[in-house]
């Protein structure tokens, strides 16, 4: 396998010209969960759909039946109604009871190189500990917990805890500012924040227990911190409100009885921008959420829990780190790799040396990723052994085919099926993707619908788009994971996802289907931008900017970068009396990171005297997004004074970061 030449750019342009499909090869489909491609004619009725989610949710315990599958009054859900069961449970204790507790639930993977072997048993036991130390804290079902933490098994642990109490975990990335946790923690009337002192990143402490001090700090709910020791650095302490972690699981009983929930009680929030400048809290309750992301997980990544190494990239803090680091996966007692720090650092083959040390069997990862790595060649990890690899998935922004193409031959050898993996915050669990034991795969798309899930491509108009043609993606069926509302505010929910078609799902992308009804996702219409497979609200970094004594108006928008797939870039008008200068460029880039977080930094400021507006005074985002990509600009007649966009024109490709 290792012994081809390892292709460079025309090599794999000529992969893409000569092999457009890409069908499962015999050995692969030899060990498949599927391998019969009439699941999808199966799920497609409403008995087959039916007996579909019945079949998967049998696989997990319940501690009382369901007595209706689902019910839909567009736009909201039930499902399994009646049901009672416990996520924790189905995470570990079934496992345990099986004979699994000696298997390994996470490999993990310090950035400093320390490294931890947590089994179903030991995973259990702490989670029980943690469970009854968050118990004697007062946290009781129906509370929302803040986690504001680092990748170190005590976040699983601590998510786990809250489920197993039934009190909503409320994860807040550790990379975002201070700030943008004080306004989660505040939007959910959090009373625990459960966090550490630091966590390492290429080789720095991030301080993570002083941006929950400075939150709180803004916030009135918060009645105890609970601080996991990680990195020894100095934090300041609150004798009332602050706990050590292992000064309260020491000595804790390793039983904790599971709180019973019912199926449609809140699970977690977990909060997505929109296109205001407030997040949205996305609500997902517990029993479809389950079913969906352990059975998406196990067919979409072809589980198999004895010999796989599963390795999913993401961080815990996002969706895609909730429903395939946590909850499928350990629903499918599954071995994983949990990773701290980042993929390249000290070396750029980090990773690799990780995926090889571990004998992963799965990657999944996100295509900027891919495209950072590919842009350090794969002479970097050429003396890693890869071999272990047998499936890759890749999630977050679309796939350019070129990165599908590089990330097949010389990450998976040319033998591991790459599944591009469609899928939201909202809707919980992935809705587009391969079967990888029976779907022809064409680097780029997304495929198809997962069984059961309906979805189209419609105009204007809400008329459906013949194949071939390209539109908007809605989805038409109810879906166990789909989210069940936005936090506190109803009226945004039904608005922002349901009012533009009624009864049908409104994600905000683009997409087109080819004459083979492949789909092939073109991105947001939406004002909101991909950074790095990362939302951010265009008009999250406007108020942020203009939040700065200088920034008279802002106006935002995504620019195609070759590796973060979208970069911001912001137009900034002046008050009177300030200067544009390189300077006050980088102090605003500074800002906005400060204020949301590092990974919302803008890429570029374009100081201008003006912005194209319409004779009703709306920003033209369209023509600023075509400058910012400098694209011809077409009509401009509609602008107040077209002068404007000469002088932006002119100003355009200074202040670059
Ligand atoms: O635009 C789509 C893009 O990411 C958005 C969802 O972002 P978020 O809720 O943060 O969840 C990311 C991880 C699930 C979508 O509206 N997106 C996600 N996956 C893909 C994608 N775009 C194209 N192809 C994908 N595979």
């Amino acid at each position: 396998m290792t012994t081809e030449p390892r292709p460079d750019s025309d090599a794999i342009e000529n992969l893409l010209r000569e092999e457009r499909t890409f069908a499962p090869s015999d050995e692969f489909v030899a060990d498949a969960l599927v391998r019969d491609p009439s699941i999808y004619e199966r799920a497609a009725s409403e008995d087959g759909f039916r007996a579909f989610w019945t079949d998967e949710a049998k696989r997990l315990d319940w501690m009382e039946p369901w007595e209706d599958l689902y019910t839909w009054e567009a736009p909201y859900a039930k499902w399994f109604i009646g049901g009672k069961l416990n996520v924790s449970v189905n995470c570990l204790d079934r496992h345990v009871a099986n004979g699994l507790g000696d298997r390994v639930a996470y490999f993990w993977e310090g950035e400093p190189g320390d490294t931890r072997t947590i089994t179903y048993a030991d995973l259990l036991d702490e989670v029980c500990r943690f469970t009854n130390a968050l118990r004697g804290l007062g946290v009781k079902k129906g509370d929302r917990v803040a986690i504001y933490m680092p990748m170190i098994p005590e976040l699983p642990v601590a998510m786990l805890a809250c489920t197993r109490i039934g009190a909503a975990h409320s994860v807040v990335f550790g990379g975002f500012s201070a700030d943008a946790l004080a306004d989660r923690i505040d939007d959910a009337s959090c009373s625990v924040v459960i966090t550490a002192d630091g966590g390492y990143r290429k080789g720095a402490t991030v301080a993570l227990k002083k941006a929950a001090d400075d939150a709180i700090a803004r916030t009135s709910s918060v009645e105890h911190c609970v601080v996991v020791k990680r990195t020894g650095d100095d934090v300041a302490w609150d004798e009332s409100r602050d706990h050590w972690y292992h000064d309260l699981v020491d000595g804790q009983s390793s039983k904790a009885d599971p709180e019973p929930m019912d199926s449609e009680d809140l699970l977690y929030l977990l909060y997505t921008s929109g296109t205001t400048a407030k997040p949205k809290g996305i609500m997902h309750t517990t029993g479809g959420y389950l079913a969906g992301v352990s059975a998406t997980h196990r067919l979409i990544f072809d589980i198999h829990p004895e010999t796989d190494i599963y390795w999913c990239m993401a961080d815990i803090g996002w969706v895609t780190g909730h429903s395939y680091i946590v909850y499928g996966p350990l629903a499918n007692a599954t071995t994983g790799i949990i990773y701290e720090g980042a993929i390249d650092y000290p070396e750029k083959d980090r990773w690799a040396q990780i995926a090889a040390k571990y004998r992963a069997t799965i990657l999944y990862t996100a295509p900027t990723a891919i495209r950072a790595l590919m842009k350090y060649g794969a002479d970097a990890f050429a003396d890693d052994d890869l071999s272990s690899l047998r499936l890759l998935g890749s999630v977050g922004e679309p796939i350019n085919p070129e990165a599908w193409a590089w990330y097949w031959k010389e990450i998976g050898g040319g033998r591991c099926p790459v599944v591009d993996t469609w899928w939201q915050t909202e809707t919980g669990m992935v809705m587009i993707a391969p079967l990888p034991g029976i779907t022809t795969l064409k680097p780029g798309s997304a495929t198809f619908p997962f069984p059961g899930v309906v979805a189209d491509v419609v105009d204007e108009g809400g008329r459906s788009v013949p194949l071939g043609g390209g539109g908007y993606l809605v989805l038409e069926r109810p879906w166990p994971a789909m989210l069940r509302g936005i936090y506190g505010d109803p009226e945004r929910y039904e608005q922002t996802y349901w009012s533009r078609y009624p009864g049908r799902y409104f994600a905000g992308d683009g997409c087109k289907r080819d004459e083979e009804g492949y789909y092939w996702l073109l991105g947001r219409i939406d004002d909101v931008m991909n950074v790095s497979g990362h939302r951010i609200s265009t008009t999250e970094v406007e108020s942020a900017l203009v939040s700065h004594p200088s920034v008279a108006e802002a106006a935002v928008v995504g620019r195609t970068d070759p590796i973060t797939g979208q970069a911001i870039f912001c137009y900034v008008i002046l008050r009177s009396g300030h200067e544009a200068s390189d300077e006050l460029g980088k102090e605003l880039r500074t800002h906005v990171a400060d204020m949301i977080g590092k990974f919302a930094r803008p890429k570029q400021i374009l100081f201008t005297p003006d912005l194209p507006k319409t004779r009703s005074g709306k920003i033209m985002r369209r023509l600023l997004r075509d400058i910012a990509e400098q694209r011809d600009l077409g009509d401009v007649t509609t602008l107040a004074d077209a002068n404007v966009v000469s002088a932006i024109r002119d100003q355009s490709g200074k202040g670059e970061d």
